[in-house]
């Protein structure tokens, strides 16, 4: 049995508010901070429609002042960080706010860049990087659904931090913290799925589009390359795992969706930086070709900001 902790979630969305959840239903002192108050208790509910529960406590909203350690509520054991990549820094406050130097800061985010991100916000606190494999959505202002076709998981490094943070979350059957060995390797899988999941945000479609011959090629292409920056980057990951991702993305449920879409869909800016920008960015710190990237990343940008 873990003593109860004090848990600050940043970003009641998807992510955030299924994590806020998991960290309630384990009995901690759970607040979550977001930039706008839905005005009722956010439910979780699976996709189905059937409910996996209700936050007990209100989204907090401080506001971009300069806010104090106190206007939060006091300092966070952990502080989740569940904001998109380019919201980090309108959020910086309210994290400064919650974070000392002992306050373990988890990155609930994609990317392979989530420590350096997070770093220049949190005074000095460590911060953990997870893999996020979950799927989910808001589908209202106080309303998530969770793809419950397999178990929520976050995937930690291995070493005390993760473990943990495995702890705090125990064996929650509504989001899983599982340790990985080859925690890099792991993040740049990901990462390569987010790369690609880019395709359905520059088209407007849903994983349908990977069906077709011309951009099942194109998907191809775009994973060796990004494949190549990440073996640049110390990843294990060789040349066939092109074939296993171009495979799993025709093999997709066709309405299947992703969170880039969602955004697309709704007219908000896209996480194109982290997602995208990140493999050409690299690939040239490392004298790399990125053929593909190069033409994506700046309509991904010119989308975002339309
Ligand atoms: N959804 C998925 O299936 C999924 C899967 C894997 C990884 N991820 C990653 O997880 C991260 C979170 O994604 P998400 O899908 O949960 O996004 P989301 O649903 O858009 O949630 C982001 C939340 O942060 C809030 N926010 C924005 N700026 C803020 C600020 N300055 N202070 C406090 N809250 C702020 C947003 O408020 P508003 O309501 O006002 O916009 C929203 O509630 C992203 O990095 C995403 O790539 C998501």
């Amino acid at each position: 049995v873990t003593s109860a902790a004090d848990v600050a979630v940043v970003g009641p969305g998807a992510i955030g508010s299924l994590a806020a959840l998991a960290a309630q239903m384990e009995g901690h002192r759970v607040r979550i901070f977001g930039r706008s108050d839905p005005g009722v208790p956010i439910r979780v509910v699976q996709q189905s429609g059937t409910p996996i529960g209700e936050l007990d406590f209100p989204v907090i909203v401080l506001g971009d002042r300069n806010v104090t350690t106190g206007d939060a509520g006091g300092s966070a054991d952990w502080v989740l960080v569940a904001v998109k990549a380019h919201q980090t820094h309108a959020a910086g406050p309210v994290l400064a706010a919650l974070c000392k130097p002992s306050t373990t800061v988890v990155a609930l985010q994609n990317g392979v860049e989530q420590v350096e991100g997070l770093r220049p916000y949190v005074n000095g606190a460590e911060v953990l990087p997870t893999v996020v494999w979950i799927n989910a959505e808001r589908i209202g202002p106080a309303e998530v659904a969770v793809d419950g076709s397999s178990v929520p998981r976050l995937h930690v490094p291995v070493g005390s931090r993760g473990e943990a943070f495995a702890t705090l979350l125990a064996d929650s059957a509504t989001l899983r913290v599982e340790l990985v060995e080859d925690f890099r390797s792991e993040a740049w899988r990901k990462l390569a799925v987010n790369a690609i999941n880019g395709l359905m945000a520059l088209t407007s479609q849903r994983a349908r589009i990977y069906q077709r011959s011309d951009i099942a090629a194109l998907t191809r292409a775009l994973a060796v390359e990004t494949l190549a920056v990440a073996r640049a980057e110390g990843a294990d990951l060789p040349e066939s795992e092109a074939d296993v991702l171009v495979e799993m993305f025709t093999a997709m449920p066709p309405d299947r969706g992703t969170s880039i879409l969602a955004d697309r869909l709704a007219g908000r800016a896209l996480e194109w930086d982290v997602r995208n920008g990140v493999v050409r960015r690299l690939g040239r710190r490392h004298g790399l070709a990125t053929p593909v990237s190069d033409v994506l990343v700046p309509l991904l940008a010119a989308v975002s900001e339309a």
